[in-house]
This record gives C-alpha cells, sequence and structure tokens, in this order.
C-alpha cells in the first residue's frame, strides 16, 4: 500500500477522491494520457518505427499507473462506502474515459501489447467492482452509458479522423459487441446516436451482430424502408450514411448468409423483399445503395429465378437515371450481370436492349460523363447483341455482310450502328433522336471516326455519305441512281412502280426526260414570260387576300383580321402555279378549297414518312398497324392528291382537242394516243408522275417559305436588311419580277442561309447502288441503300465554321455580291431535284411579296419557336398564326 501511495504522489494523485473533486483531474488526466495517439500518416503504428519501443514502454507504465490508481480508487471507495455508479459530474467522466481507455486497448493488434490487453482485462475487472455490475454490457445498457460513450468518441470517428484513430475504432466496435444489442436496437443506435459517424467502419461489426441476429435480418429489410421514411429522422439525418448503413446490411448480410444453410429459406424471403423494394424505391441515394450493394448479391445468389426482377430493376434505373454515381453503378452491375447470366437472359434482354440504346443517346448529348459509364454500356449493348439469336444468326449468314466483312471494310468492321433485331439500326436512329432519328448519324460518324459509314435499315445494308466530296460522288456516279422501292411506296401507285421519285433504271430516265422537256414548254425551270405574269397574277391575288381580307369560308379559316395561318396562307397560289404548268388552268379563287386540300394532303404524306425511310420502310408488316407508323396518312395524303387529279385527268381527257396543248398533261395524253408511245407510258403512270411532280410544289415551296419568314423574324437584324435591300431594288407597288433577282443579293443570301441551317430533305432521297463498286476504298454491294446527309454537309464546321448560326453573310463576297454555294439542297446530279429552278423562282416571288409589304409579329401561344417543328420527308415548321401588320 505504502508503495501504490508513493507512486500515486509521484503522479501527483491525492488519496482524498471522496472529498475533493479536484483529486479526480490528475487522474483522469493520466487516463488521457494513455489513450492511443492519433496515427501520423503513412505510419501504421502511431508513432515512427524508431519511437514504438520506447513508446510501448510509455504506455504500458502508464496503464500499470492506471491499474495503480484503480486498485487505491476501489480502496477508497470500499472504505467509505461509496458507489461510482451512482456519481455524477467529474466522477462520471473519469469512469467514462476509464472505459474508452479500456476498450481502447482490448485487443492485441499492431501496437497493442499483449500485456496492455491483459492490464485492460484487469482493469474491466476493477471497473465492475467499482461500478457494481455484473458485466460491461449491464453497464452500457443502463443511463444512456452507451449513448454517452459514443458521443465522446464521434469525433475520433468522423469521416475524416476515423483513419488515423483505429484504436478508437477498436473501442467503438468493442462496445457495441460487448453491449449484446440486437439487430435492431443496434440500428436504431446507430441511426439515433451515429448520424454524423463514420458508418464505413461498420463493416465489421455487422459481421458480429448480424451473425448473432440472423433471424432478425428479415423483419429489418421489410421495415427499414418504413422506418427509415418515415421517422422524423429522414428529415434531419444525413440520409447517405443511412444508405451506407444498409448497404452493409446487405453486403455483410450475402457474406455471411451463404454459408449458413440453414438460413436459405428466409435468405430468399429477405431478397425478394429487397428486390422488390429496389425495384420501387425512388430515392436517388437509396438507389445508389442498392446498385452498390447488387454485384455482391448476384455473385452469391448463384441462380437465375431473379433474372426477370433484376432485368426490370436494371431497365427502371437505366430508364430513369437521375444521378452519374447510380448509373456508374447500375452498369458497373450491368455488365457483370450480363457476362454470368447471359444465356439465361436471352429471352428478357429486348426490354434491357432498349433500354440502353436509349440512355446510349441520352449520354451523348450529355457534354460530361464518365468515360466507364460509357465503356460499361457499350460492352453491354455488345453482350446483347452477340446474345441476341435472330441477330447473331443473321449477321453470320448474310452474304452481304460477309463479303464486307471479308474485304475488311473498316466502315463495317468497326461494327457501323449496332443492328438490332426487326429495325436493324433503325431504332439505333430513333432511341438517338426519336423525333429526328437522322440527326443520330452525327454521333456515329465521331464514334466511327468515318463520314461513311454502314448501318442495316431493317434488312437493307445502308450506307450514310456524310461529307460532302463523298455526296457529290455519290450524286454524280450512275451506279448510285437507284431507289428503295418499298411495298408501302408501291401501295400509292397502284402496286406498282410509277412516278419519278420511286422508279429506277431506263424507266426512269425515260419518264424525267421526257417529263422535264414537256414541262420545259410551259415554263417549268426556265424563264418563260407566260408563265412568269400568270405566277404574278397568283402573287397579286394573294397579296389581295392579305390585304383585303378573305371572302370564302376556307379563306376565312386561314386568315381572321391581320392574322394569318402559316403554311396554308400560300397553299392556294402555290398550288395554282404547278397545275397550271400541268393542267394548264388554276384554280378559280372560289374554288381556291381544292388547291389548299391538296397542298395538306401532300403534307399529310410528307410527314407521314421519314427522311431516313420509317418503321413501314424497315418492315412491310407495319404497313397493317392502322397509323401507328403512319401508314394511314401516307396512304390517305398520297391517294387523295392521286384521286382528285385522276378525276381533273378525266375532265381533261373528254375536252382534249388535236390542238390543245395547254399544259404537260395534254403532252402526256397525246402520248398516251399517240403511235410511238412506249411501255412505261400509261394513265396510271400519268397520274403518279403528276403526284410526284407537283407534291413538293404542294408541300415544299410554303413549307420553306415559312421557314424563311420564321428565321427572319427571329433575326430581326436580318430582317431589316432584307426590308431595305427590296425597298431600294424594288420599292413599293410593284412585285419583284424574276429579274430583280440579281439585284438583291442579300435577300438570296437569306433564302439559301434557311436553307442550309434547315435542310428541308435531311438525307434527301434514298438512293441505291444498282452495282456492286467502291466508295471511299468500301466495297459497296449491289442493292446497297444510300443515304446522302446533305443536313450533314450544311452544318459541317469545316465548311462553315459557326453552322449553328444564322448568318447570311457567309454566302456574300466583300463587295456585297453573292459567293459561290456550297450547299446541296436540292441534290446534285442526274437525281437532281427536277423543281430546283421552279422552286427557287417561287419562293423568291413569295418571299419578296411578303417581306415587302408586312410586318410579322409572333402571337403568343403559337409554335413561334424555330425548334417547333415536326419529322417527316421534309422537315416542317408546325402550322403557326402570325400577325401581319402593313408596312
Ligand atoms: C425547297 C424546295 C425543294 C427542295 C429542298 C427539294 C429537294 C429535293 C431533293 C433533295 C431531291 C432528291 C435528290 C436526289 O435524289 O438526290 C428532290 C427530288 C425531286 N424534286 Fe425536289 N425539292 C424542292 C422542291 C421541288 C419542287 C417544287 C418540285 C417540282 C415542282 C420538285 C420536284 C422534284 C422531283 C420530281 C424530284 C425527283 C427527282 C428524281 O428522282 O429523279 N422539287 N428534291
Amino acid at each position: 500500500m505504502d508503495n501504490l501511495l508513493k507512486e500515486l504522489e509521484a503522479l501527483k494523485i491525492r488519496i482524498d477522491f471522496f472529498e475533493d473533486n479536484s483529486s479526480w483531474t490528475p487522474c483522469i488526466d493520466l487516463i488521457q494520457k494513455s489513450f492511443v495517439p492519433q496515427r501520423t500518416v503513412g505510419v501504421e503504428r502511431p508513432c515512427e518505427e524508431k519511437d514504438f519501443r520506447e513508446y510501448r514502454l510509455v504506455v504500458e507504465r502508464n496503464l500499470h499507473n492506471v491499474r495503480s490508481m484503480l486498485q487505491h480508487i476501489s480502496n477508497s471507495s470500499r472504505e467509505k462506502h461509496f458507489q461510482l455508479s451512482n456519481a455524477t459530474g467529474i466522477v462520471r467522466t473519469f469512469g467514462m474515459n476509464l472505459l474508452l481507455l479500456i476498450g481502447e486497448h482490448s485487443e492485441k493488434n499492431i501496437w497493442n501489447t499483449a500485456e496492455c490487453v491483459s492490464i485492460s482485462k484487469e482493469l474491466l475487472a476493477s471497473f465492475c467492482d467499482l461500478y457494481v455490475c455484473q458485466s460491461i454490457s449491464q453497464f452500457l445498457s443502463e443511463n444512456e452509458n452507451l449513448r454517452n460513450l459514443l458521443l465522446i468518441l464521434r469525433p475520433k470517428l468522423l469521416k475524416d479522423t476515423w483513419k488515423t484513430y483505429p484504436s478508437a475504432v477498436a473501442c467503438y466496435r468493442w462496445f457495441l459487441q460487448e453491449a449484446e444489442l440486437d439487430l435492431i436496437q443496434f440500428i436504431n443506435i446507430l441511426l439515433i446516436h451515429m448520424t454524423y459517424t463514420y458508418l464505413y467502419i461498420h463493416i465489421h461489426i455487422f459481421t458480429y451482430i448480424l451473425i448473432k441476429n440472423i433471424s432478425l435480418i428479415k423483419k429489418i429489410m421489410i421495415t427499414i424502408k418504413k422506418k427509415i421514411l418515415n421517422s422524423s429522422l429522414y428529415t434531419v439525418m444525413n440520409f447517405s450514411y443511412i444508405c451506407i448503413l444498409i448497404y452493409y446490411i446487405l453486403y455483410i448480410y450475402i457474406l455471411n448468409i451463404y454459408s449458413l444453410n440453414k438460413y436459405w429459406t428466409t435468405r430468399d424471403e429477405v431478397l425478394s423483399t429487397l428486390i422488390e423494394n429496389m425495384e420501387f424505391e425512388q430515392n436517388i441515394e437509396l438507389r445508389h445503395v442498392y446498385m452498390l450493394s447488387l454485384p455482391q448479391l448476384i455473385t452469391n445468389i448463384g441462380c437465375a429465378k431473379w433474372c426477370g426482377a433484376l432485368i426490370r430493376i436494371l431497365t427502371e434505373y437505366c430508364e430513369h437515371h437521375t444521378d452519374l454515381r447510380t448509373l456508374k453503378a447500375t452498369l458497373e452491375m450491368a455488365k457483370m450481370f450480363l457476362l454470368m447470366f447471359r444465356l439465361r437472359i436471352a429471352a428478357h434482354c429486348a426490354p434491357l436492349y432498349t433500354v440502353f440504346l436509349k440512355l446510349h443517346f441520352d449520354l451523348t448529348e450529355t457534354p460530361v460523363f464518365d468515360r466507364a459509364i460509357m465503356q460499361n454500356l457499350e460492352d453491354c449493348i455488345c453482350m446483347l447483341y452477340q446474345l441476341s439469336p435472330n441477330v447473331g444468326y443473321t449477321v453470320i449468314n448474310d452474304d452481304r455482310m460477309r463479303s464486307v466483312l471479308n474485304s475488311s471494310l473498316p466502315v463495317v468492321c468497326q461494327g457501323g450502328i449496332i443492328r438490332i433485331p426487326i429495325g436493324g439500326s433503325y431504332w439505333m436512329l430513333l432511341w438517338g433522336n426519336y423525333k429526328f432519328p437522322y440527326l443520330t448519324i452525327d454521333y456515329y460518324v465521331k464514334k466511327l471516326k468515318s463520314k461513311i459509314i454502314s448501318c442495316y435499315m431493317g434488312d437493307n445494308f445502308t450506307i450514310i455519305v456524310n461529307d460532302y466530296k463523298s455526296i457529290k460522288e455519290v450524286l454524280s456516279r450512275e451506279e448510285f441512281d437507284g431507289r428503295v422501292i418499298t411495298a408501302h411506296i408501291k401501295d400509292r401507285a397502284f402496286g406498282k412502280e410509277l412516278g419519278i421519285f420511286f422508279i429506277e433504271g431506263p424507266q426512269w430516265q425515260e419518264q424525267r426526260r421526257f417529263t422535264l422537256r414537256h414541262m420545259r414548254d410551259f415554263g417549268f425551270g426556265r424563264r418563260q414570260d407566260k408563265l412568269e405574269s400568270e405566277i404574278m397574277d397568283e402573287m397579286t391575288l394573294f397579296l389581295d387576300i392579305l390585304k383585303n381580307g378573305p371572302i370564302y369560308d376556307g379563306e376565312k379559316e386561314i386568315l381572321k383580321g391581320n392574322l394569318a395561318f402559316f403554311p396554308d396562307i400560300m397553299y392556294a397560289s402555290a398550288a395554282n402555279n404547278i397545275w397550271n404548268v400541268m393542267f394548264g388552268r388554276r384554280f378559280d379563287r372560289s374554288e381556291h378549297d381544292i388547291p389548299r386540300r391538296l397542298c395538306r394532303m401532300a403534307l399529310l404524306f410528307q410527314r407521314a414518312n421519314d427522311t431516313i425511310g420509317g418503321a413501314i420502310s424497315q418492315r412491310s408488316i407495319f404497313r397493317y398497324f392502322g397509323n401507328m407508323f403512319g401508314y394511314t396518312n401516307h396512304i390517305k395524303g398520297s391517294s387523295t392528291v392521286s384521286n382528285i387529279i385522276k378525276k381533273y385527268l378525266d375532265y381533261q381527257k373528254t375536252i382534249i382537242s388535236e390542238n390543245d396543248d395547254q399544259g404537260f398533261v395534254d403532252r402526256y395524253l397525246k402520248k398516251l394516243d399517240g403511235d410511238d408511245k412506249l411501255n412505261n407510258f400509261t394513265e396510271e403512270q400519268l397520274i403518279i408522275l403528276l403526284t410526284d411532280v407537283m407534291f413538293p410544289a404542294f408541300s415544299a415551296i410554303p413549307i420553306m417559305i415559312t421557314h424563311v419568314i420564321k428565321y427572319l423574324m427571329h433575326h430581326p437584324r436580318v430582317m431589316e436588311k432584307v426590308q431595305n435591300e427590296i425597298d431600294n431594288v424594288v420599292g413599293t407597288g410593284r412585285l419583284a419580277t424574276w429579274d430583280d433577282r440579281k439585284n438583291l443579293p442579300y435577300l438570296e443570301a437569306t433564302i439559301r442561309e434557311t436553307m442550309r441551317i434547315e435542310t428541308l430533305t435531311p438525307l434527301s432521297v434514298t438512293h441505291k447502288c444498282l452495282k456492286k463498286t467502291t466508295l471511299g476504298g468500301y466495297e459497296i454491294p449491289v442493292n446497297t441503300s444510300i443515304f446522302t446527309n446533305l443536313a450533314a454537309i450544311h452544318h459541317d464546321p469545316d465548311l462553315w465554321g459557326d453552322p449553328k448560326i444564322f448568318r447570311p453573310e457567309r454566302f456574300l463576297k466583300e463587295d456585297g455580291q453573292l459567293a459561290k454555294d456550297f450547299t446541296l439542297p436540292f441534290g446534285f446530279g442526274r437525281r437532281l431535284c427536277a423543281g430546283e429552278t421552279y422552286a427557287r423562282y417561287n419562293m423568291f416571288e413569295t418571299v419578296v411579296l411578303l417581306v415587302q409589304n408586312f410586318n410579322f409579329f409572333f402571337i403568343e401561344g403559337e409554335p413561334s419557336s424555330l425548334e417547333n417543328k415536326l419529322p417527316g420527308l421534309i422537315v416542317s415548321p408546325k402550322e403557326l398564326w402570325i400577325r401581319l401588320e402593313s408596312r
């Protein structure tokens, strides 16, 4: 005893603990000095290796001292009949610190010697003795002792600090183990008291707890979501901690349970609850945690019965992805899942495939994203692609594909655009941009690093040509002059190959030559006073209607006060002008409902189709789905026009006399009657030919003018310049003539710029390769479809510098005159738009008339944005009301 007192004196610990509270201070100091210090950076032990021996001696000596001190306190308390368990204030603080010290030294590790552990055990015994408790667990369960201990430990267990206090972690673990909590209590403790503690460390603790409480897991899993979401904690807690917690529950659960066969049944029930929770989980944080846990889950489940559910989860998480963290975890998980369950999921792969493709395109539009995300996504798509028996079979057995592969064409060897069942690459383009699928092509051009890329549209091997040089080459070479003629195209032409757009070979050459040759005589494609003056008449009437208001009911629908409905307002004149070339007559103002109907039906047809072909082009079976894929409108639009044409044609046949030569129809009818009639000249051919040639005049011209007006309205500076130019050159009081055109370069540049930026037929009309050939070094098999991507060259930064900017000046030289035009809105070569000159003239006349006479104002609620467009064979602005004010 004397020795002990001496020792304590040396430590400045007095013996009158229970009289003077200040005696406890040096005791607490001594304990705190014995805590394991913070680990220095890069060192495993609490100090540098060279100092460790000395450190150990100090700690051991300290612990010896603490033991002596405790012995002394124990003796004193016994003498004075003082119960520490009831103490408050500093005495209580002493107890807490002592317990923390015991906890820190409770296990042997690289900084804790066996001697320390043994002393710690002795200290624990003394502690229980002093605090009159059977076991430490009893102490922890009383008076919120555990809570208070955890609160003291908390600063050492934060996210930034826990790694440097490994002994605090050990202490924490020791408390939780000793506390003998069941899992629910345990989680409650964590949720309530440890909110801000870094829960990473719980992994060790869970192992222990879960093995002990396996039967509770199911209950926990079912209730945890409710618990968290309903609890008021939800609002106050840092949610991510709860998530990490859940993650570890799952993680350890799977790890441990796997070895405990007797819990198999429970496990399955738990998993199904878990999976159900995952599937319907909306919280982003929880989704993230679930996804982190899933790989662990599926490595262990090893059975296929979860495949369907997991696919649903992956599909859901990809489809409604919100944050990149979760998406990244989801795609890692998806890749692993596909690798493991490839064959089993073949049957369910379609939804997953679909969602991956959609995601792929969503991501390409996201400027910043993780490369790993894209890589995993593409791996997944490829795996599914290989997996699908349909696709795999077709690829291997497709002669064209094999021949191209054999020729080692980079364009195909790189894969081209991924091909999937039924629609081929069409779905990919669609997923990239559902409304304007052709816009997706740009992504593939960049991805495949080739201006010529391949794909399959349905079963058709297709080449998409995207640069100026190659497009010009395609359009110049005869072997690319073919057309893709599908069932739905023939459906609008008496089931035959008729007209001009969709015929090829000698039949096309003959019809095109005859048509253009004879239409020319009626002013089509060249200067002709008669036609020009009749067009002027139409323009004068058009202006009169605009200025003096509507008379007929049909006019009243599209002109209300100074509000005009575009493009419908232009339909009557547009249709009348081309009708005049064909039939040699125009509809009277009282009959304008007919030309308006023709134009509306033509636009209906244009919009029912798509520049990349549309679904009906890929599979003719889609014709039997009503209007789902646009078939009804395709037929309605086309046949309404051809029926009206047929009606007037029948009439024309009855009145035509030998001397009549009013229009192209007269010439053709005579040809039909003539001795030199060739096989391809039939009445049916004439009807479809007229339909084909007039269609674009009915729709493309008014649509393009609407684009021009909208662009001018959105660019008032350009509008002002155009109006000034017209005022200077044409003035007011007269219509512009074709001769004025050369003096209106800014107007012409504006029309060109609109046709560039708003390429009316983005992929032109599909061409077809008529014999095996090569293009840009690539072998092109016969019958390959070819898209000439006119929109791509019109938006090529190498050609235009700032293609997204509307800047008519780019078409002008420094002296203000027109520069060479590198746009190809009408195509090029033998298949060049037959109506280019005619269209340019009509657009010029109408635009001048409108901007010369009116100022334009958008009306609220109308689709006035430049983005308010609809897809189709031509890209058209949505119909809209515009307020016109006379200038
Ligand atoms: C702004 C208006 C127009 C644009 C942008 C336009 C554009 C085009 C394009 C890109 C082609 C396909 C070229 C190819 O296959 O490589 C085409 C073909 C054609 N266009 Fe136009 N067009 C317009 C107006 C017109 C008009 C007003 C007519 C007749 C009155 C017309 C008659 C034709 C015909 C008959 C063909 C088929 C040529 C063939 O296959 O041989 N187009 N047009």
